[in-house]
C-alpha cells in the first residue's frame, strides 16, 4: 500500500493565520509534539521574514531530529540564502522555494521593468528565475521542493512546461497549490492527474497538494489529489492558515484511515496524539476550537438525541465511525483534586506531553494546589490552561501585584492595579465601561505603554461557575501585534494577567 507523506506547514502557513504569530520558543514545542505525532516534514517557517522566524527555524532544526525540516522562500537568492543559513545543523533539511504561475499572478504581480511586457515575455522570465531557484537551493541541500503557486488558476499548459522545468533542475517534490480556495474537487483532481500524464520527467518528483479553504473545500480537493496521484499532503492542524485557513491535518489523516477501503494508502501518522497536538495548538495561537469541529471538536463524539444515544449504546457502530480513543481523546476528563498528590499530578503532566523542568513542575503544582482549593476538581484542560499560563515562554517584565475593582448599579465601573516592575511598583487607578476596560485602562496609565486591543476572548476552560477563565486579548502598540493570554478561576484576574502577558511580549519581542 502506498504511504502518503504528511506535510505539516503549521508554523508556516497556519501561523500566518490572522493574530496566530507565536515565539520561536513557542514554536519549537509543537514543533516537537509534531514530531511525535509523526508528521514526515515540517515546514518551520519563512526564515528570511523576520529574525524572529528565521531563529525558530535554526532552534527546530537543531533540536528536532525525526522529520524532515523545511523552510520557505520565494524564488529570491537572499530568501534561499536564508533558508540554507537557518538549515545548516538539520539531520534533514529541505527548501522550500517557488514563483507565480497563474496568469492573474503574473500579470498582476510581476513588474514589467524585471519580468517583461508581455504575458509570453514575463512567463518566460517566470520559468528561469524558477529554474534558477531550484538550482541555487540545491547548493544547500539535496531536498528541493517547488511550489508552483495560485496552481489551481494556472493555464495547465503553461504549468506543465513549468514542472517540467524545475524538476529538470532539481525539484524532487512538486507542489500544486490552490493558493486562494478556488479548486473544486473534480477539476483539481483532474489537473493532478493532468500533471502525471503530460509533464514528461514527472516520475523523477513526487506531486504534493496544498488547498486552502475559502470555498470549505480544502480537505476535499486534497483528497481528490491523492486519488489522481499526489503521494504528499500540506496541511495544519485544526486548519488554521492564511485567510479561512489550510486542509486540516487530523480531518485529511482521519479521512484516510477510515475510507482506506476507498483511498487504498495509509499514512504514518499516530492519530492518538491529535487531541493532544490540537490542543496545544490552540492554545499557542490563541484559536478556539469549534465544539463541532470533524475529529477534535468537543461534540465530535458526543451522542444527544434519544435515538442516537440509544442505539449507541446498544451497538457503538450504528453512530460511530470512528473512536473517541484512537484521535487521543481523554477517557475521563475530571480526576485530579487536591489530595491527588505531586506524583499523580507530574504523571499527568507527561501524559499531556507537556515537558516541564522540575521547577517548572513545582511552580505548576503550587499553581494547582490553589485552583483545586477553589474548584474541587481540575480537567485536563483546566491543566493545560494553568500550564500555559504560569510557563510563559517569555521573561516577565511586568507582573500583577495586586488590583481591586468595584462595580456597583448606577457607577461606573473603576479600577485600581498595581503591577511591579523590577524593584518599581507601579500604581493607577482608571474608570471604565466594565471592570475590565477599568483594569486596562489603569494597567496603560501605570506603564505608561497604551496598546490597542484587537480583539478580547474569553472563554469557560469547564462547566460550572467555578470553571477557570481563560482569557486572549490581542493587542497592537506601534503596528506590533501579540496575543497575551491569562487564566484564573478570577475572570478579571484572567484578564489583567492576559494584557500583562501580552505587554509581556511586546517587551521581548
Ligand atoms: O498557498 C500557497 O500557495 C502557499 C505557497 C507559499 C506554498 O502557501
Ligand atoms: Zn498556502
Amino acid at each position: 500500500m502506498d504511504t502518503v507523506m504528511i506535510f505539516d506547514t503549521t508554523l508556516r502557513d497556519g501561523e500566518q493565520a490572522a493574530g496566530c504569530r507565536i515565539g520561536a520558543g513557542e514554536k519549537l514545542r509543537i514543533a516537537h509534539q509534531l514530531a511525535g505525532l509523526g508528521v514526515n516534514i515540517i515546514e518551520a517557517g519563512f526564515p528570511c521574514s523576520s529574525p524572529e522566524d528565521f531563529e525558530a527555524v535554526r532552534l527546530i532544526a537543531r533540536e528536532v531530529r525525526t522529520p524532515v525540516i523545511c523552510a520557505l522562500s520565494r524564488a529570491v537568492a537572499t530568501d534561499i540564502e536564508a533558508c540554507g543559513k537557518a538549515l545548516t545543523q538539520a539531520a534533514r533539511p529541505r527548501i522550500h522555494t517557488g514563483i507565480g504561475v497563474s496568469d492573474i499572478h503574473i500579470m498582476g504581480k510581476f513588474k514589467p521593468e524585471k519580468y517583461g511586457h508581455t504575458l509570453a515575455e514575463k512567463r518566460e522570465t517566470t520559468i528561469t528565475m524558477a529554474v534558477t531557484a531550484v538550482q541555487k537551493a540545491r547548493q544547500y541541500v539535496d531536498e528541493v521542493e517547488f511550489y508552483a503557486e495560485d496552481a489551481g488558476r494556472a493555464d495547465p499548459a503553461f504549468l506543465f512546461l513549468m514542472l517540467e522545468a524545475v524538476i529538470a533542475a532539481g525539484a524532487g517534490v512538486v507542489n500544486i497549490p490552490d493558493t486562494t480556495g478556488y479548486a473544486v474537487p473534480p477539476r483539481y483532481g483532474q489537473l493532478i492527474r493532468s500533471i502525471g500524464e503530460h509533464v514528461p520527467n514527472i516520475n523523477q518528483a513526487l506531486i504534493s497538494v496544498h488547498c486552502h479553504d475559502d470555498l470549505g473545500l480544502a480537505v476535499a480537493n486534497s483528497l481528490a489529489g491523492i486519488e489522481n496521484g499526489a503521494r504528499q499532503i500540506e496541511c495544519t492542524i485544526n486548519g488554521i492558515g492564511e485567510r479561512a485557513g489550510n486542509a486540516a491535518l487530523e480531518e485529511v489523516v482521519m479521512a484516510l484511515n477510515t475510507r482506506r477501503d476507498h483511498y487504498g494508502v495509509s499514512t504514518e501518522i499516530n492519530t492518538r496524539e491529535f487531541y493532544r497536538t490540537s490542543r496545544m495548538v490552540a492554545e499557542a495561537m490563541g484559536m478556539t476550537i469549534p465544539a463541532n469541529k470533524a475529529v477534535i471538536g468537543d461534540n465530535a463524539f458526543s451522542h444527544s438525541s434519544g435515538i442516537h444515544v440509544d442505539g449507541f449504546l446498544k451497538e457503538r457502530q450504528t453512530y460511530e465511525i470512528m473512536h473517541p480513543e484512537d484521535v487521543g481523546f481523554p477517557k475521563s476528563r475530571v480526576v485530579l483534586t487536591a489530595r491527588t498528590g505531586r506524583h499523580g499530578v507530574f504523571h499527568r503532566f507527561a501524559e499531556l506531553g507537556m515537558q516541564l523542568s522540575d521547577d517548572e513542575k513545582e511552580q505548576v503544582y503550587a499553581r494547582f494546589l490553589q485552583v483545586a482549593d477553589q474548584k474541587q476538581e481540575v480537567s485536563d484542560d483546566d491543566l493545560i490552561a494553568l500550564i500555559n499560563d504560569e510557563i510563559s515562554l517569555q521573561p516577565r517584565e511586568y507582573h500583577l501585584a495586586a488590583f481591586k475593582v468595584a462595580c456597583e448599579t448606577g457607577r461606573q465601573p473603576s479600577a485600581q492595579v498595581q503591577v511591579s516592575h523590577g524593584d518599581a511598583f507601579l500604581t493607577a487607578e482608571a474608570l471604565g465601561d466594565g471592570p475590565v476596560d477599568a483594569a486596562y485602562k489603569a494597567i496603560a496609565q501605570a506603564v505608561e505603554i497604551h496598546p490597542a486591543i484587537l480583539r478580547y476572548e474569553i472563554q469557560a476552560v469547564t462547566e460550572g461557575t467555578d470553571a477557570l477563565g481563560r482569557v486572549m486579548v490581542q493587542m497592537d502598540h506601534n503596528g506590533r501585534r501579540v496575543l497575551g493570554r491569562g487564566a484564573s478561576t478570577d475572570i478579571i484576574e484572567a484578564s489583567i494577567k492576559a494584557y500583562l502577558d501580552g505587554l509581556n511580549r511586546l517587551e521581548n519581542n
